[in-house]
């Protein structure tokens, strides 16, 4: 089988030529495969916005472009206007969605590029801009890859694995986070039959993990959220993998919505609980589960979104968090690009970014 086919597509790129921002309209799967080019910042912002593009790397990866393309176009002759404008896009592209912290380290990462630069003449710095947010984005494949060899060392053959939301191809540059090492792992004949939640109230494990998988030729099996119990009371999953949109320096870890409740079952049937986390998504800064910002989203998407007709009664209350945080106390590993790191997650994390600090991941060939 020939992962490398089915994962051919770009989830996000850059059209220089044409000042476009190239992605793949993710509300629209699985059933149209529509490539969107978006040329302003609102277009972006809205595609941030709306999940048209989504998944912690691939929105940083988004929001790293848009921030070149609103800067391509600017008049500025002298740094402090340029950086002016900078400041106002960053802002803007910031307040598309407020949990997954790679939206904000990328756009950190873009700024700090400018700044570094300011001697530079305003086109030396477009340039260098584009360069950085091409740089994120190779980079984030490099991080994908090296996670999928440290998840890979975790699983055995014949694994049965549980993953939720979608962290695959389609959430990343290439290959995904939870989805690396099953993609490895196929490539290398291992033989996973995966458990893909459905993950309400969005589908992204149906629409876009379901179906990333099936068309790289894994074994998966489409669940809705509330039969993980049973498929892990039956003994047929080994590991859960998921994604994260922020790990707090403890270890706490906010992701898809419902990932709590998997982890609380992982910890009853003794299953491990694997949490794939490129460091663009750990923040150091910020102390706890508690301190990180839950987005709350429409109540429609809870009552009408996928129904012919409303399938509650109007104007019935609804509570719409899109993630939920993991305690630290539940996962038994985070898996960076850097190694894994294991309870207790403060000292752990520390020596992975101390890692990251030398610059080189051990799968540096990759
Ligand atoms: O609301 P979404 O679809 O952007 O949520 C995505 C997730 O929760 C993913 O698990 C997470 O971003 C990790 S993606 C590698």
């Amino acid at each position: 089988m020939d992962t490398k086919k089915a994962l051919d597509f770009e989830t996000v790129e850059l059209d220089d030529r044409n000042d476009a921002l190239v992605i793949i309209d993710q509300t629209l799967l699985p059933n149209e495969f529509t490539y969107l080019h978006l040329k302003t910042r609102e277009e972006i912002w809205e595609a941030i916005s709306e999940l048209r593009v989504r998944g912690a790397p691939a929105i940083g990866i988004a929001a790293a472009y848009g921030m070149y393309l609103g800067l391509k176009s600017s008049a500025a002759c002298d740094f402090n206007s340029f950086y002016k404008e900078l400041k106002k896009i960053k802002e803007y592209l910031a307040s598309s969605r407020p949990t997954a912290v790679n939206l904000f380290w990328a756009l950190d990462r873009m700024e700090a590029c400018a700044r570094n630069n300011r001697s530079r003449s305003i086109s030396e710095i477009k340039e260098l801009l584009l360069k950085e947010a091409e740089e994120i984005k190779a980079e984030d494949i490099r991080v994908s890859k090296s996670i999928g060899e440290y998840g890979l060392s975790l699983l055995r053959p014949n694994d049965g694995l549980l993953t939720h939301c979608n962290a695959g191809q389609l959430a990343t540059a290439k290959y995904g986070t939870a989805t690396a090492p099953i993609y490895l792992g196929t490539e290398r004949g291992y033989n996973f039959k995966v458990f893909a939640d459905e993950t309400r109230p969005l589908l992204q494990g149906a629409r876009l993990t379901a179906f990333e998988l099936n068309r790289a030729g894994v074994d998966v099996t489409l669940i809705c959220d509330n039969m993980a119990a049973t498929v892990m009371a039956n003994g047929w999953v080994q590991a859960v993998l998921v994604g994260c949109d922020r790990v707090a320096a403890n270890g706490d870890t906010a992701n898809k919505i419902g990932t709590l409740g998997v982890a609380i079952l992982a910890k009853n049937y003794g299953i491990p609980f694997y949490v794939c986390a490129p460091t663009s998504t750990i923040d150091m800064d910020c102390p706890t589960g508690k301190d990180i910002h839950i987005e709350l989203r429409k109540p429609e998407e809870v009552t009408d979104k996928w129904y012919a007709r409303p399938m509650a009664p109007k104007d019935v209350n609804v509570f719409n968090p899109a993630f939920d945080v993991t305690e630290n106390k539940f996962i038994t590993a985070i898996i960076t690009e850097y190694g894994i790191a294991r309870p207790p997650f403060q000292p752990s994390l520390v020596e992975i970014f101390s890692k990251k600090a030398t610059g080189r991941m051990q799968f540096s060939n990759i």
